[in-house]
């Protein structure tokens, strides 16, 4: 293990000495207590441009009451609790009461459908979830088959509203162990439904040290992470870690349009500003004209997650952003933080995702987990342990040791190391789908599109998109007597946007007779995708059919 001393640092950053942390205390109430409750949390800005202030007491208050609550309702530690809500202010006032109350927050975004809310609220067997009463619709679809559910808490219902305004704005934290769990988030892998990743409270040191380091937050920042708390990057460094460092942090509770973002690096003076690339490179292809209608000129840092980012990116960040440029940033929802960087004070190589941090052992192994030499191509894997990685995968524990090969920890990440010790982003080892930097399973899509009539089968693969890194393509095999057309094209992408979510969605479909498969049955999308690229299909031998 790198011998990075965390302990000193968590003397440092967490400012507690003994095991007991409750991470709230961290990144709330000490606040209070250093008498800064009146510096701003975070500034909410929606569509239709309301503007919302939180400062750093209204969250405390607030998410003492939330806690209060949840108390009220019997969440015990380790209970699970659910957000299933848009970027508003109950998203983080709620994620930080479900905390405080000792009980393990997961996170889903508000694009997704039934299908997906049951398999996360059913695997967790959560107890309470936090909606809108809009969204409340999707769970009620699936509510008779989720037992141990046992109430959806509407934030805009009138009861509820006046329940949580009679709650005491005094709450304790409840005195978790450091290695108690805070929170979880359902991510997908080549197989199988999503699999349920698990962080402790002990992450939280870890995750600080990377935001100082790497984002070069610092107090009196005004900060953007664009991300939405239903990726880990949005609870990691859109909550965690600006509120441990007392930023004030920008929410955009809307949709993602340029001109809009623009505008808002210029009217809230974002300083430190973490994206990815999908939209760096909608913006791109916006033009430069409407980059010069703005002033960035507070704008100190930029960086970027999520799937690779071209240099074309970066140089065109270069040249509009007055020299200020997009770091890349590599890391996963199993890692728990950033794991390898283009630091402030590293010299850029273009296209590379930097070096690891200094407290993270990084190497490019073979299958059998020995070390390639420098600039060849193997798996990405870290040495464990380090404080912010998973610390389970939910009730699944042959999962969680897939993920290890002899001493490493195996990211599933293909990437070469070069002589100067620079990582180099290759691709996926697995199906494993990255489409406008969310992590998508071929296999949901699939599950999604054969429960439509007419479907027998189909094999789900990520196409090569100069926006979006990737998008969803689909190859459907029809029923005997059902007419390929393109309206049931776009009958199978509604489908699956109501079943599954709204970015899961193929945006492609193309209906074909059978599907490649192995002699035992598994469908080949290796052969999907190297048909469809034009590239040699490869090895076939232990294939049936193609
Ligand atoms: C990909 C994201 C290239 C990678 C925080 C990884 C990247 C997966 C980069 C994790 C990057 C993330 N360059 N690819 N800088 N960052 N990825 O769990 O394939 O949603 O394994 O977490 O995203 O996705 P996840």
């Amino acid at each position: 293990m790198n011998n990075y001393n965390w302990t000193e640092k968590n003397k440092e950053l967490i400012w507690v000495d003994d095991d007991t942390l409750n991470i709230t205390s961290t990144i709330i109430d000490r606040h209070i207590e250093n008498g800064d409750g009146k510096k701003l949390a975070y500034i909410f800005e929606s569509d239709d441009k309301e503007v919302i202030q939180l400062t750093y007491k209204d969250l405390f208050e607030k998410s003492n009451q939330s806690a209060n609550l949840l108390k009220k309702y019997v969440v015990n530690k380790g209970d699970r609790v659910f957000l299933f809500l848009p970027r508003i202010p109950d998203l983080y006032i709620n994620f930080l009461g479900v905390l405080k109350a000792g009980a393990i927050a997961g996170t889903m975004f508000s694009a997704f459908g039934a299908d997906a809310l049951k398999d996360r609220l059913s695997n967790s067997g959560a107890k309470i979830v936090f909606t809108t009463k809009e969204l409340s619709e999707r769970i009620l679809a699936v509510k008779s088959e989720l037992p141990e559910l046992q109430h959806i808490f509407i934030i805009d219902d009138e009861e509820y509203i006046k329940e949580f305004a009679s709650q005491k704005k005094e709450f304790s934290p409840v005195p978790t162990r450091s290695e108690d769990y805070a929170f979880m988030l359902y991510t997908s892998g080549t197989t199988g439904k999503p699999k349920g990743i698990v962080h402790a409270h002990a992450a939280l040191v870890q995750q600080i040290e990377t935001a100082k380091y790497v984002l070069d937050l610092k107090e009196g920042d005004m900060y953007w992470c664009t991300a939405d708390p239903g990726w880990v990057t949005g609870i990691v460094y859109g909550i965690l870690t600006p509120l441990a460092l007392g930023v004030t942090s920008f929410v955009h509770t809307g949709r993602f349009e340029p001109d809009l973002w623009y505008s808002f690096v210029e009217k809230y003076k974002i300083s430190v500003w973490y994206t990815a690339p999908t939209a760096i490179r909608m913006m791109m292809a916006k033009g430069d004209e409407l980059v010069k209608k703005h002033d960035f000129s507070k704008l100190r840092y930029l960086a970027s997650v999520g799937e690779p980012l071209n240099p074309e990116a970066i140089e065109w960040s270069q040249k509009v952003f007055e020299g200020k440029y997009f770091h890349d940033t590599w890391w996963q929802t199993e890692t728990g933080s950033i794991m390898i960087a283009n630091t402030p004070d590293l010299p850029l190589k273009i296209g590379s995702m930097g070096k690891p941090l200094p407290w993270v052992d990084a190497e490019i192994i073979d299958d059998e987990g020995n070390p390639v030499p420098p600039d060849t191509e193997g798996n990405l894997a870290i040495l464990p342990p380090w404080p912010s990685i998973m610390r389970t995968v939910w009730q699944n524990q042959e999962k969680y040791s897939s993920y290890f090969l002899k001493n490493w920890y195996i990211s599933g990440d293909r990437a070469k190391k070069d002589t100067d010790g620079y990582f180099w982003f290759i691709g996926r080892a697995d199906d494993v789908i990255k489409t406008s930097g969310e992590r998508v399973g071929p296999f949901e899509v699939e599950s999604a599109l054969v429960e439509y009539e007419g479907v027998i089968e189909a094999g789900v693969i990520g196409k090569p998109d100069e926006i979006r890194g990737e998008i969803i393509k689909a190859f459907v095999v029809l029923k005997p007597g059902v007419t390929p057309s393109e309206e049931l094209k776009t009958k199978l992408q509604e489908h699956v946007k109501h079943h599954l979510a709204g970015h899961a969605y193929p945006r492609e479909i193309e209906f074909i007779d059978k599907l490649p498969k192995t002699r035992s049955g598994k469908i080949m999308r290796r052969i999907l995708k190297a048909k469809e690229l034009g590239q040699d299909i490869g090895d076939t031998s232990t294939l049936e059919e193609y």
